[in-house]
């Protein structure tokens, strides 16, 4: 399996069987290396239904024919778009021929801002997504206050880890140095930094804060294999 981070919370899955994209915020994304008119996929996973996480997945997925698997509501807003849907939610595992998805909690928030028509769309709940294929597995936390349940993540065997570090909308820096701990990932990597202003962090801090030594800031296109 090759994970590759895209900036933002874009992060890329390719596996024997299927290349996977998670929360394909392109467009309007000044951290991401990708092109949303050219990028492939044969999976989009959802954490929820923030613009910068649905970002291009209309396009993405009509272009290339992809299954969009969501929380609930989320997919069935999607599948109204005529996208090829897979509805979860918290708590949920399925196997699919590409893997395994489990929806975990995150403490958030989960709506679509339509600028056309100025209207909220709620998506439901917000998820953390938990994604095993060939043995390994990589935990996406999505946008994430800390809490006390992600404790119980430790008793799941976790190869690769992405955690939001931005503060302001998620866990910042010290939050997520506590997250980690909990988790205990053989590998966590900071997401959801330096898109906006107002998430500026360093990563490198981050990563030095860790006590368990096992933190990693991957920049855009780099890939990690596991
Ligand atoms: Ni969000
Ligand atoms: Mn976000």
């Amino acid at each position: 399996m090759q994970v590759t981070f895209h900036g933002h919370s874009v992060v890329e899955i390719v596996t024997d069987k299927a290349k996977i994209l998670v929360d394909p915020f392109i467009t309007g994304n000044e951290q991401c290396d990708l092109d949303a008119n050219e990028v492939t996929c044969d999976v989009i996973l959802l954490t929820h239904g923030h613009n910068d996480h649905v970002g291009d997945t209309v396009e993405i997925a009509k272009r290339n024919d992809a299954l969009v698997v969501a929380p609930f509501e989320l997919a069935t807003y999607l599948g109204w778009k005529e996208l090829n849907t897979h509805p979860m939610h918290i708590g949920g595992a399925h196997e699919f021929d590409f893997g395994t998805v489990k929806l975990t909690q995150a403490f958030h928030g989960s709506s679509y801002m339509d600028e056309d028509s100025k209207q909220i769309i709620y998506t439901g709940m917000p998820a953390g997504i938990l994604f095993t294929a060939e043995g390994k597995t990589v935990y996406h936390a999505g946008d994430t206050a800390l809490y006390s349940d992600m404790k119980l993540l430790s008793d799941v065997k976790i190869d690769l880890a992405f955690i939001p570090i931005g503060d302001n909308f998620t866990m910042g820096p010290d939050d997520a140095a506590i997250a980690t701990e909990w988790i205990n990932a053989d590998l966590t990597v900071p997401v959801h930094y330096n898109t906006f202003p107002v998430i500026e962090q360093n990563p490198e801090t981050f990563v030095d804060k860790l006590k368990n030594n096992k933190g990693k800031v991957m920049k855009p296109g780099d890939t990690v294999k596991l």
